[in-house]
């Protein structure tokens, strides 16, 4: 193969893979499931981090210019020539007005830098919490995240639901970060910047999503074994679609006689010692809240999707769909999981 076309090729490939990195998020970003892309932020934090980017990148951009073009220039124009004598060029020692350039423009480049992302650092951090806000505590576990609204006596986990934002009312959510174990970190990218979730401590953030949708995120911060399956969806809903998912949790599980059998095996296994069902004696909190289970949509914090046949491979043996987690296989007959699952479904 001659030189050229083996240049071309690879040319040509370097520029295919390019492209699939470039496309394939922006393509998924207008849905907002799915892959996410810090590049597409719909809440007011993320949209200040994104202007900050810009010129910072912009910034760096023109320096790589700047250093990149001067030193292709020297590397051509002061090249080896056959016409060389092969001598030591003059040497040559000091020059005040270079010497002073190259140490003022940095110091004036990083100065500007420090002022524009300590503005936003800024506003973002300083911005206060306006009266309609909603308070959320996120409590990062070995490897789910617990949700609570403190305000309404709503727990779920794994799933975020807040209003959505409109200019003519804002309805941020503001958030509590707290982990019961070790150091996680909270991030949808679409919705604001990464804050770490660091035991005995106390951390806060905000979101303003400004588009009713699903934003996925994740935790970021390396927690253990299975911290690529800590994953979490906020849900933003329109002001009416917020109130009814608000009602609907507020609801105590419906007594359903068909489920008894299972409700039995659910209460004398050590089930509730780690699960709380709202209105009974399950009121453990080491694992999710229980109580409406069926109105997520993973199992697992994402690992698999909800539904009754994973259900039953996951009360069956947990460590089959997320090995390492801290849920035990209890060695229930496979009568005793029909009957429990059968329970499990009617908590929506
Ligand atoms: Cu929690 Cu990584």
């Amino acid at each position: 193969m001659k030189k050229s076309t083996r240049g071309a090729l690879g040319a040509v490939a370097f520029l295919s893979i390019a492209a699939t990195f470039l496309v394939g998020p922006g393509f998924a970003a207008d849905a907002p499931t799915g892959v996410t892309n810090i590049f597409k932020p719909l809440s007011t934090p993320a949209q200040a981090i994104r202007e900050v980017s810009f010129l910072v990148l912009a910034i760096c951009a023109g320096i790589f210019l700047v250093v990149g073009g001067l030193l292709a220039y020297t590397v051509v124009r002061f090249r080896q020539r056959p016409t060389d004598d092969g001598q030591e060029p003059p040497q040559i020692y000091g020059s005040n007005q270079l010497e002073f350039a190259w140490t003022v423009i940095p110091i004036v480049t990083v100065f500007v830098l420090f002022l524009a992302t300590a503005r936003t650092i800024y506003d973002v951090q300083g911005a206060a919490q306006p009266a309609d806000a909603l308070n959320v505590t996120v409590v990062g576990h070995q490897w789910w995240w617990e949700i609570r609204y403190p305000n309404l006596g709503i727990v779920t986990a794994n799933e975020l639901h807040v209003p959505v934002s409109e200019s003519s009312q804002r309805r941020p959510t503001f958030l509590k970060l707290e982990s019961v174990d070790v150091a996680h970190s909270f991030w949808v990218p679409q919705l604001a910047g990464k804050t770490d979730v660091i035991p005995n401590r106390e951390n806060r953030m905000w979101i303003e999503p400004i588009q009713p949708g699903i934003y996925v995120g994740n935790c970021a911060e390396y927690c253990g074994m299975q911290h690529a399956h800590m994953l979490l969806r906020v849900i933003v809903h329109s002001p009416g679609d917020f109130e009814k998912w608000t009602a609907a949790q507020q609801q105590l599980p419906v007594d359903d006689p068909q489920a008894r059998a299972g409700r039995d095996v659910f209460f004398t296994t050590s089930c509730i010692n780690c699960h709380t069902i709202k209105g009974t004696k399950a009121m453990g909190t080491f694992g999710p809240d229980l109580t409406h289970l069926m109105s997520r949509e993973t199992l697992g914090a994402g690992t698999v999707p909800n539904t009754a046949e994973k259900l039953r491979t996951w009360v069956r043996d947990p460590q089959t769909i997320k090995e390492g987690c801290n849920m035990p296989n209890m060695q229930l007959t496979d009568n005793e999981l029909d009957q429990i699952v059968a329970y499990l479904v009617t908590l929506k």
